[in-house]
């Protein structure tokens, strides 16, 4: 049986993975899920957000199913995300883009570019080191080529014109694009954010480095409508974590008005990658009847709570 780590986390978080954890069984998935108490509500009462033992209980199960946590406010405070894609080499970031305007995949490299933690600051300069390695470039390449293998083509997004580690990442990316038979073409990064706002269907895949696939993505999740909507996914080659990308919105927390949409559809990619293609589709078809009816929360406009969407949710899988 599958054991899955669930963090539901801070603010929403728990709204949102509950309405998950719900799908999921009404869906007929039945693996095991292990509860983790981790974020900043357990950083308040034992000044810990995380501990070495959490990281180790994680790593017997097979993967994470996350909320949100709320940055606790400490200067010294180091992220508990980043430390648990550090831990498990999550070095993959997969946020799907589905909407009526767009549908691409981007594939962001998780663990160097501007990220690298390399860092020496002072009072009249500060540094930071890009660290692009060819070996960390060919391993989201390939991920990238796996995924759109199975779609239409591949854009490979960088600044190569002005970053000569770029040079190393765009070249290693061709190559592997070249080895899988995979169409592709590349852009420049502001260019590329220009055009996903101006002709976003032109986009399929996109695999870029660890900052332009951080705002990338952001900007992606304006394109589709509400960041409540979008999901992802951090995978390595053992472990992977999934959540929406959303953070904690402690302004609408405890209201029970949270879209649980991006949740949703992070645990239909955990059943995905689990192989269990039938019933993520289950999911994801159930999801899209329901907003298409116009059923939907309040960042989409519509009046039902979160637990009245994840019925509605629920019925059109029981109608399926
Ligand atoms: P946020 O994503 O929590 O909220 C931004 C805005 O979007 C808010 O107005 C919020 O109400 C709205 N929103 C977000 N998710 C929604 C949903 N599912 N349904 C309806 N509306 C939604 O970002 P913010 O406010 O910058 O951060 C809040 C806290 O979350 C901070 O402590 C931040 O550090 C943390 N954070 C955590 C993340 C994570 O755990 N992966 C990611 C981003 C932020
Ligand atoms: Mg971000």
């Amino acid at each position: 049986m599958k054991r899955i780590a669930l963090v539901p986390g801070d603010g929403i978080g728990p709204e949102v993975i509950s309405s998950a954890v719900r799908i999921l069984n009404e869906a007929g998935f039945d693996g095991e899920l292990v509860e983790f108490d981790i974020g900043y509500g357990r950083w308040r009462r034992d000044g810990k957000a995380i501990t070495d033992e959490d990281i180790e209980r994680m790593k017997d199960c097979d993967c994470i199913l996350f909320g949100a946590i709320t940055t606790p406010p400490d200067p010294g405070y180091s992220s508990v995300l980043i430390r648990i894609r550090k831990e498990l080499d999550l070095y993959a970031n997969i946020r799907p883009l589905r909407s009526t305007r767009i549908d691409a995949i981007i594939v962001r490299e998780n663990t160097e570019g501007l990220y690298s933690g390399l860092e020496v600051i002072g009072d009249e300069e500060a540094r930071t080191v890009r660290v692009i390695t060819k070996r960390g470039s060919q391993r989201i390449a390939e991920v990238a080529c796996r995924i759109a293998s199975e779609r239409s083509h591949l854009t490979i997004i960088h600044k190569a014109n002005v970053l000569k580690s770029d040079v190393l990442f765009l070249r290693t990316c061709r190559e592997v694009a070249e080895r899988y038979g995979i169409r592709y073409d590349d852009m420049l990064v502001d260019a590329a954010a220009y055009s996903m706002v101006i002709r976003p269907d032109r986009f399929d895949v996109m695999v870029t480095t660890n900052l332009f696939g951080d705002i990338l993505s952001d900007e992606g999740a304006g394109i589709v409508g509400s960041l409540g909507l979008c999901a992802s996914a951090n995978l390595g080659d053992r472990w992977a974590l999934f959540e929406p990308i959303h953070g904690s919105a402690p302004d609408i927390a405890g209201k029970g008005i949270a879209n649980p949409v991006g949740a949703i559809r992070s645990a239909a990619m955990m059943l995905e990658w689990f192989g269990d293609r039938e019933r993520a589709q289950l999911i994801n078809h159930a999801v899209d009847s329901t907003l298409s009816r116009g059923v939907t929360t309040p960042d989409l406009g519509g009046s039902c709570t979160t637990s009245e969407f994840t019925d509605a949710v629920i019925g059109e899988i029981r109608r399926a």
